[in-house]
């Protein structure tokens, strides 16, 4: 249950970003096999960008699929896989009804061919909506994000296109594959775990934790607005002091 419904006069974070926990513990919970705990969890994706966008959130951002999920076993890895092919699929219907920028970020070459394509074609045809924008982390890891974007620095310093000069954060942050979306305000995780699990690590150096227990397949708008009443309480100094 929230404890306060009623946001009126309160700061929405522009950008919330989530790491989605519990999909297994909550089909164990109910002795189904973990991949009934993800579809559900696809379901809840659902409705939070709904609802998200309904309290005046900008950004959304979740982790769907970490660099190191691929170690799960082979059969849960292809049905998450499955599951995100249908959702992109769908995806694209729903975003336009809803004029929802979707956006994917993380490596995607070892992703296959046509998760690759249907990513594509969800972020061309979404690319000018302007309402929420929806980021999907997918095959994402934050030092391999930040790899990436170093060689790539490297490559342009290499060209001529930069000197060293010219490297600042706001640059740097520009080689990530965030360019173009604030940093987040609000993190969330569900599920009672209170780590970061290699999720933007960059973007989160001033961002406010919010730890839920609630499981993600059971998180909901009343709990999202919890997080954010929560996130109203906090005094954010960005590594200054209190005017007073
Ligand atoms: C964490 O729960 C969840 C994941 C690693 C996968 C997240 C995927 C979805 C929510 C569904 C698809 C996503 C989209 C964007 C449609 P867990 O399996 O680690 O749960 P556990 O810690 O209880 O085992």
């Amino acid at each position: 249950m929230a404890k306060n419904t009623d946001l009126t006069g309160m700061k929405i974070p522009q950008h919330v970003a989530i790491i989605m926990d519990g999909n297994g513990r909550w089909a164990k919970k109910r002795l189904m096999p973990r991949n009934v705990g993800h579809v559900q969890g696809a379901k809840t994706v659902e409705q939070i960008c709904e609802d998200a966008d309904s309290l005046g959130i900008k950004y959304l951002t979740v982790y769907a699929f970490s660099t190191e999920n691929w170690n799960r076993p082979e059969s849960e890895v292809g049905a998450i896989m499955k599951l995100l092919r249908n959702y992109l699929k769908d995806c694209i219907k729903r975003a336009n009804g809803n004029n929802m920028k979707v956006r994917v970020i993380g490596e995607r070459s070892r992703l296959s061919e046509d998760i690759r394509q249907r990513i594509a074609e969800l972020e061309e045809a979404s690319k000018d909506n302007t309402g929420l924008n929806f980021t999907i982390a997918l095959n994402y890891g934050s030092r391999d994000e930040i790899i990436r974007a170093v060689k790539s620095m490297a490559q342009d310093y290499k060209d001529g296109n930069i000197d060293e000069t010219e490297i600042t954060e706001d640059k740097f942050s520009a080689y990530l594959d965030t360019a173009d979306i604030p940093d987040p305000d609000l993190l969330i995780r569900t599920s009672g775990e209170e780590r970061l699990s290699n999720y933007l690590l960059w973007q989160l150096a001033y961002t406010e934790f919010y730890f839920s227990d609630v499981l993600w397949p059971d998180f909901d708008k009343k709990e999202l607005i919890n997080a954010i009443v929560k996130y109203n309480g906090r005094d954010r100094r960005f590594g200054g002091v209190r005017e007073e």
